[in-house]
């Protein structure tokens, strides 16, 4: 099967189109044959660093990244018991961890995947993954009805999943992004843009309940100030929350949290879900061919993508 490896960490350069043999199953898992893949910041970032790759990912070299996938089902292990050969699937495999996603084949635990519903195209499916699932662990028992939410970067591929669900949960919601995509972020569904270009969010917003922090350490601090006691902010964009900015928190009442999404079966179907009844609308902006690889990986590092990116074979 064709595969992208990457031969050693650094930039696109080092991807490479393979032929490698299809993974074998283990008892729990299916052979996917891939539609369609997506790729996210983390991709782009980690293939820099050998640490990074090692740790997150795996020591193997060349190593073959990916984590979101769409397909069909074509092999089942033994122990299978929710899906059949012809089933369409799509999935976060393997995060943290090794998921192999840029592969014609690719196998994954019947445990991280969902159904496709039905009328759902590959290139949505495959979006609605890692970017979704960050969004929705994000938000998941941290928000209500009625609070108020603002989510920093509105129109990124987190960002976008996440304003459609804190509405679907019933908050109030203020979102972030340059001038240029107010429209999308409003058309999302949030309730008020700020540009943060030309508006320093921390001068106009009171009493927000919940924070969801993409951008990092200076966001965050400046986002304290803006939350109402009891509020909770969660960073996706930090490891660790530093010990200065958890400090302020505490003096302030609020919970501070940086958090990293896990693959989950039952947190796809939920998507699965939204995305059949219509309250969860992926955004693809770019559809990329497989082999063009590395200009995928330039535009989700340029950090100006608008939504998902996806590729299909
Ligand atoms: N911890 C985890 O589990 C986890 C999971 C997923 C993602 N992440 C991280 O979360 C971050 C966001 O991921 P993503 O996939 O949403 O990224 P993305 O799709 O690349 O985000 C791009 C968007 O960010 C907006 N943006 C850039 N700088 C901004 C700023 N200062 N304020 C507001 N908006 C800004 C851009 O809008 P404009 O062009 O209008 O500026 C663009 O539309 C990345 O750092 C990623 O690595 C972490």
């Amino acid at each position: 099967m064709r595969s992208i490896v990457l031969e050693k960490s650094g930039g696109g350069e080092n991807f490479k189109l393979v032929d490698i043999d299809k993974p074998l199953l283990t008892e729990n898992e299916v052979l996917i044959e891939t539609k369609a893949i997506s790729i996210n910041p983390v991709d782009a970032k980690i293939k820099y660093s050998e640490e990074g790759l090692s740790g997150l990912v795996s020591p193997e070299r060349p190593i073959t990244l990916g984590w979101d996938v769409a397909g069909k089902v074509v092999a089942v292990g033994n122990k299978v018991s929710k899906y059949v050969i012809g089933d369409l699937v799509f999935g976060m495999v393997n995060f943290p961890g090794h998921g192999k996603a840029y592969a014609e084949y690719v196998a994954a635990d019947e445990s991280q995947l969902a159904s496709i519903p039905p009328g759902i195209s590959f290139t949505d499916a495959a979006v609605t993954t890692l970017a979704a699932l960050t969004a929705l662990q994000a938000l998941k028992n941290n928000v209500k009805a009625g609070d108020k939410v603002l989510i920093h970067a509105g129109s990124g591929g987190v960002g976008h999943f996440a304003i459609q669900i804190a509405k679907k949960m019933g908050a109030y919601v203020f979102a972030t992004s340059s001038a240029k995509n107010r429209e999308f972020v409003l058309s999302l569904g949030a309730d008020q843009h700020i540009d943060y270009r030309t508006q320093a969010f921390e001068e106009i917003l009171t009493d927000i309940n919940f924070v969801f922090d993409t951008q990092g350490e200076q966001i965050a601090t400046k986002s304290l100030q803006v939350m109402s006691a009891g509020g909770k902010l969660v960073s996706i964009a930090m490891i660790e929350i530093p010990k200065i900015l958890q400090q302020q928190a505490k003096k302030l009442t609020l919970t501070v949290q940086a958090m990293l999404v896990n693959s989950n079966g039952d947190d796809m179907a939920w998507l699965a879900s939204l995305l059949a009844e219509g309250s969860l609308k992926p955004h693809v902006s770019t559809v990329f061919k497989f082999t063009e690889m590395v200009e995928a990986h330039a535009a989700i590092e340029s950090g100006r993508t608008v939504g998902k990116i996806a590729l299909t074979m």
